[in-house]
């Protein structure tokens, strides 16, 4: 018998502090205009001075488990996408394990920056599909304003802080359909944070460590591969474009959205678009925008839901679904 992987409930949470873009005018040149027209973002939410990534993941980790109706202690797999950890080690999955009091299940983090929410959910899929777990907690969690330089107008109107999460039930029937993942690291130094633990402690202990980007050329590589993504994904299941009910997309730029939704020739009120609320919350993008889809009541049991993913690496990837 097959084992598929099944959506039993999601949550998410959002830190109380939001920046609008006109409080970013009057720290860099910049204006919300710009910032509106060029990437759809309105404002965005900042981690409290003393709300750290693991805040944030359990906050929206007990939302996604109180929606599924579960007993944490039911969970058998942790799997937290996140770019900015808590600490160099544990991972922050093991430190959500403990805050959650589930004890003995694997825990582990998972890193593809923007694309580390469908990144974690491929892994906790195989390991449900082969039998290795039966229910899993699958988080995205961020505090990106924590590697942001607030006087580089470059990248600090694109991010925010933010977390969403996902319980996963074995399921005889789909449940995910599949995923698909891809990485070209030669394209490393177009997004990126240069310096890390190993080559310069000194810079992340002085909070110095920040997100260098060349914007046009991730964004030209962002709508060329999402679009590739998009077809080899429909192809592996012999779907075609109007077997999609909703497309959930990484939020990170309106325009990028709206190139794949494009593509697949989709209206735009069939794309669940959060990123004008939060920003660019990296791995957390995609399980937030997938939650206020669900809860505000766009997306239906039973309807196909594809999501797709693009970020620093390059990594990008695809998971094709029924909720
Ligand atoms: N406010 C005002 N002007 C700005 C700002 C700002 N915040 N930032 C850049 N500019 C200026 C630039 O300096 C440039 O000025 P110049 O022409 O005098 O040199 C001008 O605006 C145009 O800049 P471009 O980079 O050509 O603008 P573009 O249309 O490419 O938009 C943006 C820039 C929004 C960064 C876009 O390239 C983008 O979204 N790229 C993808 C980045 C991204 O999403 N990264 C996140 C991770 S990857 C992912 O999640 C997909």
């Amino acid at each position: 018998m097959t084992i598929y992987a099944r959506l039993i409930g999601t949550g998410s949470y959002l830190p109380e502090r939001v920046m609008t873009n006109a409080e970013l005018e009057t720290s860099v040149d910049t204006t919300d205009a710009w910032i509106q027209a060029r990437t759809g973002i309105q404002q965005r939410h900042i981690a409290g001075e003393n709300e750290f990534t693991l805040d944030l993941a359990e906050a929206a980790s007990r939302r996604a488990i109180e929606a599924a109706g579960i007993n944490p202690n039911t969970i058998d797999l942790i799997v937290v996408a996140t770019t900015t950890a808590d600490r160099v080690f544990p991972s922050t999955a093991c430190l959500l394990q403990s805050k959650l009091d589930i004890h003995g299940p694997p825990a582990f983090d998972v890193q593809a920056v923007c694309s580390g929410f469908v990144y974690a959910l491929d892994v906790a899929n195989r390991f449900i599909q082969t039998g290795g777990a039966t229910r899993a907690l699958v988080v995205g969690a961020e505090t990106f304003s924590r590697i942001i330089d607030w006087t580089d107008r470059n990248t600090c109107v694109l991010f925010g802080d933010g977390a969403g999460a996902v319980i996963l039930d074995a399921a005889e029937s789909p449940g995910i359909y599949s995923t698909h993942l891809h990485a070209d690291g030669d394209y490393a130094n177009l997004l990126h944070v240069p310096k890390g633990v190993s080559t310069n402690l000194v810079a992340v202990q002085e909070g110095t460590a920040f997100v260098e980007m060349q914007g046009t050329e991730v964004f030209k590589m962002a709508v060329n591969k999402l679009g590739e993504i998009v077809d080899e994904t429909l192809a592996a299941n012999n779907m075609q474009y109007s077997d999609i009910d909703w497309l959930v997309p990484h939020q990170a730029n309106i325009r990028i959205i709206k190139a794949t939704a494009k593509k697949l020739g989709m209206p735009m009120d069939k794309v669940i678009q959060t990123v004008q609320y939060h920003g660019n919350t990296s791995a957390a993008s995609i399980p937030l925008a997938l939650d206020a889809g669900i809860r505000e009541g766009y997306i239906k049991p039973g309807e196909t839901v594809l999501m797709e993913a693009f970020g620093g690496g390059f990594t990008w990837g695809s998971a094709l679904l029924k909720v």
